[in-house]
C-alpha cells in the first residue's frame, strides 16, 4: 500500500476514478447488508424513478490525512443526518446513521491510497448518493433504491485557490419558498446549471442568490454558504433563511469565529442592501472550504469587498487557517468533530 504517485498540487475538482465504492440496495422495505464494489458503472431501468422524475439526493464531505499520517474524516454524521432529512422530504427511505458512518468508513479504508499526502492542498472528496431505481411511470416516489459512496482525490473548487472570485446577482432564483433549497436535492443542483453557465460565460465565478420571495435578503451561491465580517473584523454574520443549504462547514465556521477566535457571531435574516457595511466575504462549504470574494456585481453595478481582488480578508484568513488546522490535526478539534479511520 502506498499513496498514489500523482501531482496533486495541480488536480483540480473533477471526477477521477478510484478503486472501490460503497454500493447497497433497498428492496421489499428494507435495505440489504451492503458491499465495496470495484464496479464504478450502474445498470438500471430506462423508466428509473431518478431518471423519470429526478428521485436523488446526495452529501459531500472530505477525508484528510493529518501530519501525524492518520486518515480521518470530519463530523460525518451531520452529513448522515443531513442525508435522512433530505430522504424524507423527498420520499425516500433512510439509510440509517450507524451504516452510513460505517459505509463511509468502509470506503476510504478501500481508497486509503487515493487519500493525498498531509500539506499537499488536495484531500479524499466523499459523495454518498442515493436514487430511486426501479421502474415509475406515473408520478410516484420509486419501491427501490440504490445507495451509493464514490471517492474521488480533489483540489480547489474554484480556480485560482484563495485567490478572490467575483459573484453576480442572477436573474433566477435557485430554490422557490417552501421549496427543497434546505435539503441537497439533486433537482436544486440541475436548475441552477442554466445560471451557473450564464454566470461562467459572462466571467463570473458563481451566482449570489437572493431570497426567492421577495428579492431582497441574501441568501447563498450554487454550492456554498456566504459569511460576512464586520464591525472592524469582531462580528460575522451569516444568512439566515429556509431555502438555504444548513451548511456544515458554515456551522462549524460560526463555532471556530465564537470559541476560537471569541468573535459575535450572527446567523439572521440580511438585507441585500446591507452588503456595502461588509468588510470581507466569503463563501463556505466542504468543496469551497472558504473562497474570498472580493466583488459582486449587479447588472452594471460594482460592490467592492473592501479586501479587493488581490488579498484574503485578515479574519477569512484566521478562520480558513483554524477550520483547516483542526481538519488536518494541527489545532484541536471540538469533541466529536473528528473521526479517525483506523487501517486494520
Ligand atoms: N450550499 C449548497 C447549495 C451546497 O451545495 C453546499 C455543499 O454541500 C453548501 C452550501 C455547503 O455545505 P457543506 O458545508 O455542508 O458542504
Ligand atoms: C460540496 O461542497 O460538497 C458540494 O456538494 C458542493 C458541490 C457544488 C460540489
Amino acid at each position: 500500500m502506498a499513496i498514489k504517485d500523482i501531482d496533486w498540487s495541480s488536480i483540480g475538482f473533477s471526477y477521477i476514478e478510484t478503486d472501490y465504492s460503497y454500493v447497497s440496495m433497498y428492496k421489499d422495505g428494507k435495505w440489504d447488508e451492503g458491499t465495496l464494489t470495484k464496479e464504478h458503472t450502474v445498470t438500471m431501468s430506462e423508466c428509473a424513478g431518478v431518471l423519470q422524475y429526478s428521485q436523488s439526493c446526495f452529501e459531500g464531505l472530505k477525508a484528510y490525512r493529518t501530519e501525524d499520517g492518520k486518515i480521518v474524516t470530519f463530523r460525518p454524521d451531520l452529513n448522515g443526518q443531513r442525508m435522512i432529512d433530505s430522504c424524507k422530504r423527498l420520499e425516500m427511505p433512510e439509510f440509517p446513521m450507524e451504516r452510513f458512518l460505517d459505509a463511509v468508513d468502509q470506503v476510504v479504508k478501500a481508497n486509503a491510497d487515493w487519500v493525498p499526502p498531509y500539506g499537499s492542498g488536495a484531500t479524499l472528496y466523499i459523495r454518498p448518493y442515493m436514487f430511486g431505481y426501479n421502474s415509475v411511470i406515473g408520478v410516484k416516489p420509486a419501491d427501490e433504491y440504490m445507495f451509493r459512496i464514490l471517492v474521488t482525490p480533489v483540489g480547489p473548487y474554484f480556480k485560482g485557490g484563495a485567490k478572490p472570485i467575483v459573484l453576480r446577482i442572477p436573474d433566477f432564483d435557485r430554490a422557490a419558498p417552501h421549496g427543497t433549497g434546505n435539503i441537497k436535492a439533486g433537482l436544486n443542483y440541475a436548475m441552477s446549471l442554466h445560471p451557473v453557465m450564464e454566470a461562467h460565460r459572462e466571467g463570473y465565478a458563481e451566482n449570489m442568490y437572493l431570497d426567492p420571495a421577495t428579492r431582497t435578503y441574501i441568501e447563498e451561491t450554487g454550492g456554498a454558504n456566504i459569511i460576512f465580517i464586520k464591525d472592524g473584523g469582531k462580528t460575522l454574520v451569516t444568512p439566515k433563511s429556509d431555502s438555504i443549504l444548513p451548511s456544515i462547514t458554515r456551522r462549524s465556521i460560526c463555532y471556530v469565529a465564537e470559541h476560537y477566535l471569541g468573535m459575535n457571531v450572527e446567523q439572521r435574516r440580511i438585507p441585500y442592501a446591507e452588503i456595502t457595511e461588509m468588510e470581507e466575504m466569503g463563501l463556505c462549504g466542504t468543496a469551497a472550504v472558504i473562497s474570498p470574494v472580493g466583488r459582486v456585481d449587479d447588472h452594471g453595478k460594482q460592490i467592492c469587498i473592501p479586501t479587493g481582488m488581490e488579498n484574503v480578508g485578515p479574519v477569512t484568513k484566521k478562520l480558513y487557517d483554524t477550520l483547516t488546522g483542526i481538519q488536518m490535526g494541527t489545532i484541536e478539534a471540538p469533541e466529536g468533530w473528528i473521526r479517525e479511520i483506523k487501517a486494520d
